[in-house]
């Protein structure tokens, strides 16, 4: 067990999605690694209807019991690694959705991304960094992006090139670094 809990989002429902074995790829070469304990959450186990609120998130007044499962929830971990698919140039609306729904749970905590489409989602990152720093989330330089050309065989079955194995001890070092540094703003 470590002090620091880090989430990994898995930012797609799409039935048949290609989302779920990217995050359990990182889910499984995180484990094992003494720095943080890491957990999967599936957007697919928290159904937010679209923003729902009548107060705006960052006054913290959460009036759904949905809202009250999902800030519990996100609150309870000191960092993240969002796996985002790239649709139509940027994140999903599942994602985005279930980033807006909070605030101050999301607040100086730290994240890292890992993104995967057509041309390996990047531009899906680029607007989560926006969207992170908003929110007061500090982002780590260090990502993975997987080519559905060339980490997939027949674009559906995830097969990463062995190079992203170094790229995902470099991510979750930075993280856990910046997740634990994080921790004593929050104190
Ligand atoms: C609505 C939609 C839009 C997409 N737009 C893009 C895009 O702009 N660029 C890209 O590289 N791939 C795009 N793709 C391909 C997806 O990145 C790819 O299908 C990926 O597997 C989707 O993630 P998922 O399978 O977890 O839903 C799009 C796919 C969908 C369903």
């Amino acid at each position: 067990m470590s002090d620091l809990k880090i989430a990994i989002i898995l930012g797609s429902t799409r039935p048949g999605r290609n989302g779920k074995a990217v995050a359990d790829w990182v889910l499984q070469q995180a484990s094992g690694r003494d720095g943080a304990d890491y957990e999967l959450v599936d957007l697919a186990d928290y159904p937010l209807p679209h923003l729902d609120e009548a107060a705006p998130p960052a006054m913290g007044a959460y009036a759904n019991e949905h809202t009250k499962a999902w800030a519990a929830k996100i609150a309870s971990y000191d960092g993240y690694i969002f796996v985002t698919p790239e649709y139509n140039h940027s994140t999903s609306g599942v994602l985005k959705n279930a980033i807006d729904y909070l605030y101050a749970e999301w607040n100086n905590k730290a994240a890292a991304f890992v993104s995967y489409g057509s041309l390996g989602g990047a531009r899906a990152i680029e607007h989560l960094r926006g969207i992170a720093s908003e929110l007061q989330i500090a982002h780590v330089r260090t990502q993975l992006s997987f080519s559905l050309f060339a980490d997939f065989e027949n674009f559906s079955t995830f097969n990463p090139g062995p190079q992203h194995t170094d790229g995902a001890t470099a991510l979750f070092d930075q993280l856990e670094s910046w997740a634990g540094a994080l921790k004593t703003v929050r104190a």
